[in-house]
């Protein structure tokens, strides 16, 4: 719709506004009794969670809740909660209004994730956003540098880093409770919790009349509306909206695997996996990556091994564990020179072989959520910033980018963001964007 004050779209007036006016023009100083005015973009799913426990702050009031879907299930039961929020059904309106809100909290489907978080942190808004924290590579390292460009607040939603049974992990490794570690197998052999159609339907459905599935879309290529198979919850499915199950976990059963070891990027990433399309993701694969070693590993390169898929655990030999030792459904194993850690996902970790160590001591945990409401208020500090978890999210979404190419040793260059030997892969690192759609680059 044009501006009729400036004869513009509404897009380019709002991302011309934020080229306009930088970061630093909305940043503000916050006295010890003022709140922090909350914009809540996808508020049904994880996004209700999301909403519900950053306001849990008495700091924090949710002035605006954005969601596609209308319906009570989503928006209905947000506006029904949070009575003095303004309701929204496109972020690009509610973006309009950048003077009325000073943080986001982006809870949509992963391919919405960077093209929401990047124009509201050129606005200089701090952004709280979900787990895995972009669609592609390319978009994490913007992420990356937008949040350092404009100096605000982030924190990606992988919440379980602050739950005490992955801070006790990580201070036990970094401890040096298991030596040095020589190598890392993490899994998640559960079933598929998403319903995994064969291809793209034949056949399309009404489109809700309470559901914008043109915005629900965005940036991703067009396609009929179906129901159940992607609005809400089983767009993970799907190449076009989500990364498979190394998207969906890799960030959470990974993160205490990176920070303990405090690994960077990976130099090499191969992958192997189930039949797949070009439309939806396998049922099960093996991601092998290898990193430079750091001071808390025991050679020069550290492996660590990903497996999922229903069942797909790491095979029993390669981990020197007693026959009588049960690995939990998701997890990691780390093995070291003195020890092994297994870390479950989600539970206090053992230290094997049993009986040889002192008793754990517990590292308490902290609030993932209401962290980073305070470190917007200036308050406190915040560990899955996007200066972290966009590294993060690079090295799984690699993962993703190896199981196009199955059988490839690809060769990583952080720095240049390039496959240095497969063109194929460095093509896969970003993605077509629907026309108007396209992400605010830093
Ligand atoms: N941290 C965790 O433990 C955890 C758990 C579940 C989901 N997640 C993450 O949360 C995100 C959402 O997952 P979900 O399971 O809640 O999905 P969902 O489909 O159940 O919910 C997504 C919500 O966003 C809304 N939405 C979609 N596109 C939108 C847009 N462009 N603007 C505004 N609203 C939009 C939908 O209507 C819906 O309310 C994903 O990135 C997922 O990986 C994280």
């Amino acid at each position: 719709m044009p501006s009729a004050r400036l004869g513009l779209s509404r897009r380019q007036f709002v991302l011309g506004s934020v080229a306009a006016l930088g970061a630093s023009s909305w940043s503000r100083v916050y006295g010890a009794n003022d709140t922090l005015r909350l914009a809540s973009v996808g508020v049904g799913g994880k996004g209700w969670d999301d909403s519900n426990q950053i306001s849990a702050s008495p700091k924090v009031s949710v002035v605006a809740l954005c969601d596609t879907d209308e319906s009570d299930k989503f928006l209905g039961r947000a506006a029904t909660k949070f009575k003095a929020a303004k309701t929204f059904t496109d972020w690009r309106k509610l973006f309009e209004q950048h003077k009325t809100f000073d943080a986001v909290s982006v809870s949509t489907p992963d391919h919405m994730h960077a093209p929401i978080a990047l124009p509201a942190m050129a606005l200089g808004k701090h952004v709280f956003c979900q787990k895995p924290l972009t669609h592609t590579v390319h978009e994490a390292r913007q992420m990356k540098l937008a949040a350092k460009k404009y100096g605000v607040v982030t924190q990606m939603g992988n919440q379980i880093q602050s739950h005490e049974a992955y801070r006790t992990a990580v201070k036990l490794v970094r401890d040096g409770t298991i030596g040095k570690v020589k190598e890392v197998h993490s899994w998640q052999s559960g079933k598929l919790g998403w319903i995994l159609a064969p291809d793209r339907p034949k056949t399309a459905d009404p489109v809700p009349e309470k559901l914008h599935w043109n915005d629900w879309l965005g940036a991703a290529p067009e396609r009929p509306y179906k129901a159940r198979l992607y609005h809400d919850f089983n767009w993970r499915a799907w190449q076009d909206f989500s990364n498979g199950q190394l998207g969906d976990f890799g960030c959470h059963i990974l993160d205490p695997v990176f920070m303990a070891l405090g690994l960077t990027a990976p130099t090499t990433v191969r992958g192997n996996r189930s039949e797949m399309n070009r439309e939806v993701w396998y049922t099960w694969s093996v991601v092998e990556y290898e990193f430079p070693g750091t001071d808390r590993t025991a050679d020069k390169t550290v492996k660590l091994t990903w497996y999922d898929g229903e069942g797909k655990l790491p095979p029993r030999d390669k981990l020197g564990l007693k026959a009588d030792t049960k690995l939990p459904g998701s997890g990691s194993l780390l093995l070291g020179t003195k020890g092994t850690l297994l870390v479950p996902h989600v539970a206090m970790p053992k230290l094997l072989p049993e009986g040889e160590f002192a008793p754990i001591k517990p590292e308490p945990a902290v609030n993932h959520y209401t962290t980073w409401a305070d470190a917007c208020r200036g308050e406190g500090k915040v560990t899955s910033h996007f200066d972290y978890a966009g590294a993060l999210t690079e090295t799984v979404l690699l993962g993703t980018v190896a199981l196009r190419v199955p059988g490839e040793t690809l060769k990583w260059d952080s720095a240049a963001l390039t496959v240095t030997n497969s063109k194929e892969a460095t093509a896969l690192l970003t993605k077509p964007y629907r026309k108007g759609w396209e992400p605010k680059w830093v």
